[in-house]
């Protein structure tokens, strides 16, 4: 019953913003976007559907050579068809939740032959059902935040980034029900699992890795975070049936969520040493509730678990 209370306050207090009206009334004082993304490779996370699908057509469209991640072989078939120029939109078959296929995506030619000029990690999943990977960890945990974390690492790691790069994360305004913390993060017990309290957890997280990471690698590449606002994709229909329906006429369009995205590809604003949150082509603060600024570990922390998990996922 709190539960309830709290999500109702929670979607109430962001109805304005997240939804489709807080699109429509920020675009208002925008000048159109007229992105040339030629010459440029872009890397694009769980982009067979939703936001991401939106992102790597648009970006192929604007010109960029696209490198599309997604494990559904049918549904990469299908992006390529559908790109205005499908001889630079090369899929990429890949379960972006197993740590071993992500460190060895480097080796993949598409990856290997051009520098990557622009990743968005944009692949994110809210489960309702507990599962565990074959490497032992929590779906949601590998796919939210391990393999995003692991995948912009090796890509360093491998001088993979051309100069000017620049990494989008794709987070949530889900985040701001969540301070930073590790525990339950990765969270292995079926009976203790509440798969909206994990995303809330991944989300806040990769918040705090895009400060982490800009704080040790000063621009190059340069990161940033974003949040789409309220979409209506399959992954909402599937997570959050009762959300969708009740919401439906207020969701943005995957064009509305990714926005913010091409913007901030295009204008290159640079990283906010504050921190904060892209909606919108605005800066939005890390925190709205002071309960979540609370938080028993610091960036360093969240790194060393990270690294810890990684590892011991791969010797499993
Ligand atoms: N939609 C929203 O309202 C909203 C709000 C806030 C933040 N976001 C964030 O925006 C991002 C995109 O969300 P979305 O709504 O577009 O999601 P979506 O509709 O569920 O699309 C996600 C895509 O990622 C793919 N994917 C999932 N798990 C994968 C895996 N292990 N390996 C490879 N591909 C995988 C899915 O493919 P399959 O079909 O194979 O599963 C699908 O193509 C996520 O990070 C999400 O958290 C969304």
């Amino acid at each position: 019953m709190i539960r309830s209370i709290a999500s109702l306050f929670f979607y109430a207090r962001f109805l304005r913003s997240f939804s489709t009206l807080g699109y429509r009334r920020a675009a208002t004082e925008w000048e159109d976007l007229t992105p040339d993304f030629s010459g440029q490779t872009w890397l694009v996370t769980g982009a067979t559907g939703g936001i991401g699908r939106h992102t790597a057509l648009t970006a192929n469209q604007h010109g960029a050579r696209v490198i599309a991640l997604g494990r559904n072989p049918d549904a990469l078939a299908k992006l390529k068809e559908a790109a205005e120029y499908p001889r630079r939109l090369l899929p990429v078959n890949v379960d972006l939740s197993s740590i071993l296929a992500i460190v060895e995506l480097p080796n993949e030619r598409a990856i290997k032959s051009k520098p990557i000029d622009i990743l968005v990690n944009n692949v994110g999943v809210l489960l309702n059902q507990h599962e565990l990977t074959d490497e032992g960890l929590e779906r949601s945990f590998a796919t939210n935040i391990l393999g995003p974390f692991v995948l912009t690492e090796t890509l360093q790691s491998e001088q993979r980034f051309a100069d000017q790069a620049l990494v989008i994360n794709v987070s949530s305004g889900g985040m701001y029900g969540s301070p930073l913390v590790t525990e339950a993060m990765n969270c292995t017990d079926a009976r203790r699992f509440d798969g909206m309290a994990a995303y809330a957890r991944h989300k806040r997280a990769m918040v705090a890795l895009t400060r982490w990471w800009n704080s040790r690698w000063q621009g190059a590449p340069a990161v940033q975070v974003m949040h789409p606002g309220w979409v209506d994709t399959a992954g909402v229909q599937t997570s959050l049936p009762w959300f969708q329906r009740t919401l439906k006429p207020w969701l943005r369009d995957a064009e509305q969520g990714a926005d913010t995205i091409f913007w901030l590809a295009d204008q290159r604003p640079p990283p906010p040493d504050e921190g904060g949150i892209w909606l919108d082509r605005e800066l939005q603060p890390e925190h709205e509730f002071s309960f979540t600024r609370r938080s028993e570990i610091g960036p360093d922390q969240l790194v060393d678990y990270l690294q810890a998990c990684a590892q011991e996922a791969l010797a499993s």
